[in-house]
Parts: structure tokens; sequence; C-alpha cells
């Protein structure tokens, strides 16, 4: 049986990291997203683990990483033509592509749905890890379900320290914000999810694609309203007047370019001049930076423009204040 008062080994070491996943055990790992909670793809066993310790629904699935397009084929995984120019463009990169599903991989990874999502993440660790050991990785963000993704190596230990054995240390992410995840619909591409790379970018590749909006439907439950949530209130602004309005002594204030009122002490700036790749990297962190700050009970967020990454951010606002 598992011991779950142990302590958690916080090392660079990718062999140690490699020989726990190997024996089924869970790992932490760092992508340039956010951090994975990873396992064996192979091993319900440690697939379930992944659930438990993320007090995650079995109905939402989970990511299969890997370091090469030649791994997923092995496994049975084809590429759809029409997203192969993705795939080589952007892999390794912040992007999942939702495909048909073989036989190989287990239900639970997919709660049951004909796709599975792959990715083959660009973090020098990650890949080091996904070159040594000869199955995929399953792994969802590290963190309790509903919550905030983890950035930082620290955000995963105050969430599963004493949890899990390990976590692959692999510094801040560069990216930030999830992978955006792509598939097909009757042979057109649709983006389910906004994410590290901009719906600019894969249109100069593959053309347009449509943007499903936010839903209740479980198919791809990264569309849920609710979701990536901080404990405060989240309240999201346009313009200075709007976040004068809704300022109160108990606020705090994340912002690019508008001005945090005169009397507010929390104050969190995304980017020093507007750079959208800049506010996805310091997003999760700054919607962390009060959460054990009881007297702050609200946090204000300038939207950001609707172009490139903002886009993507603007999104995980909508559903971190619904
Ligand atoms: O950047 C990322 O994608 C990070 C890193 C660790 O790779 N992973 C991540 O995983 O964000 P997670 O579990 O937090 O979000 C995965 C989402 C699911 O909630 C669901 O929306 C979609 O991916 N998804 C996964 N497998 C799917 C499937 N078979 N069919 C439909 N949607 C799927
Ligand atoms: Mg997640």
């Amino acid at each position: 049986m598992e011991n779950t008062t142990r302590s958690t080994l916080v090392s660079e070491d990718v062999a140690i990291a490699a020989s726990f996943l190997s024996n089924g055990k869970l790992v932490a790992i760092p992508t340039e997203t956010v951090y994975g909670m990873a396992a064996n793809a192979f091993n319900d066993e440690a697939v379930k683990m992944i659930f438990k310790v993320k007090n995650r629904p079995f109905y939402d699935p989970l990511i299969v990483h890997s370091n090469s397009v030649l791994k997923f084929t092995t496994w049975g995984i084809n590429i759809p033509e029409k997203l192969l120019p993705l795939a080589d463009a952007l892999w390794p990169g912040p992007l999942t592509l939702l495909v048909d599903k073989p036989k190989r991989f287990s239900d639970l990874v997919t709660a049951g749905l004909p796709r599975i999502a792959i990715r083959i993440p660009n973090h020098p660790l990650a890949l080091k890890l996904l070159e040594a050991i000869d199955f995929p990785l399953a792994a969802p963000s590290a963190n309790p379900f509903g919550y905030v993704s983890p950035t930082k190596v620290e955000h995963v230990f105050g969430h599963f320290s004493g949890k899990i054995p390990m976590i692959l240390d692999g510094g801040p992410c560069t990216v930030g914000i999830e992978s955006t995840i792509v598939g097909l619909e009757e042979g057109e591409p649709v983006v389910y999810r906004l994410g590290g790379v901009s719906t600019e970018t894969i249109e100069r590749i593959i053309g347009l694609v449509h943007v499903k909006q936010s839903s209740s439907r479980p198919e791809a439950p990264g569309m849920l309203i609710k979701h990536y949530a901080p404990p405060q209130h989240v309240i999201a602004v346009d313009n200075q007047r709007e976040m004068d309005e809704a300022w109160n002594k108990e606020s705090a204030v994340i912002c690019v370019s508008l001005k945090s009122p005169a009397e507010a002490t929390n104050t969190f700036r995304l980017s020093a001049e507007f750079g959208d790749e800049e506010a996805a990297r310091n997003f999760y962190t700054a919607l962390r930076n009060w959460e054990n700050k009881p007297e702050v009970k609200q946090i204000i967020i300038e939207r950001l423009p609707d172009f490139g990454l903002g886009r993507a951010i603007n999104d995980k606002l909508k559903r971190a204040s619904s």
C-alpha cells in the first residue's frame, strides 16, 4: 500500500522519475505549459491514482504525452492528414491533437470518448524523460480538480507534498497556460480549448478554424464554464471606470494597462509593456498571489486585447469569474 505521509522528492533527476513511473507511481512533471501529474498511460491502476490524487471525476479525460510521432504510431495512433501540418510545425509545443483512439488505450484515459488527446511537450526535462521510457504518460495539469493550474514547482508542492513520491523540477513554465486542443469535425478543424498556441498561428498553418464556445457538455471538459478558479471571487473589467466601480478595500487587482485605484495595496501587473506571451506566463501565478490572504475577498482582473494569447487568457478569465 502507498504510504501517504512519506515525503515528496523534488529533483531534476530524470532517471529516478523514469523509475518511479515504470513502477506504476505518479510523478509531477514540468512542461512548457503547466506542470502535469503523470502516470504510465498503459497502467490502469496508475492512471486511477491520478484521478484519486486530483479528486478528478472519471468523466474528464487525460492528455497522453510522448516525445515522438513515431512512438504514437507504434501504439496505433494515426494523425489525420489535415492535422499533420500542425504537428509538423508546432511539436514539440503547446498543441494537443484529438485523434481516433486505438484499442490499445484504456477507456479510463479517454473517459470512454471515441478520441484520444495527444501531445509532445516542449520542455527539455520532459523530453528527456519521455525519451527514456517506452510507454506514454497520461498527464493532466497537476492541480486539484477545478483549481488554478500550476506553473511553478512550489504550486505543485503546495498541493501534493506527501501525496506523490516525486516532482521533477524543471523550473517555472515558460508558456504558462495549457495547450491548445485541436481536432476535426466532419473533416474540418475545430479548436476545443484556447491555449498556448494562438488561433492566428493555427490558421496561418491550416487555414480557418472553428472555435467552440464555452459549454456545459462534457465533450471537452476543459471547456466547462467554471474552471481554473482561485479561492476569491473574480471580476473581469474592460476599462478604468469598471475597475474603479468594482474596487473596494477587500480587492486585489491584476492589470496590464489600467491603473489600480490609488488606495490599492494588492496589485499584480501581468506584463511590463503589453505582451500577450508575458501575460500568459504570469497569469496563473497572479491568480494564486493572494490564496493565503483572507483579507483579499475579490480579484479584479483587466481583460486583455482579444487576440493572440490574450484571447486564451480572456477565456480562462471568463471561467475563473463565472
Ligand atoms: O498543457 C496541457 O495540455 C497540460 C500539460 C500537462 O500537458 N495538460 C492539461 O491537461 O491541461 P488537463 O487534464 O488539465 O486538461 C485536459 C483536457 C480535458 O479536460 C479535456 O478538455 C481535453 O483535455 N481532453 C483530453 N482527452 C480528451 C478526449 N479523449 N476527448 C475530448 N477531450 C479530451
Ligand atoms: Mg487542468
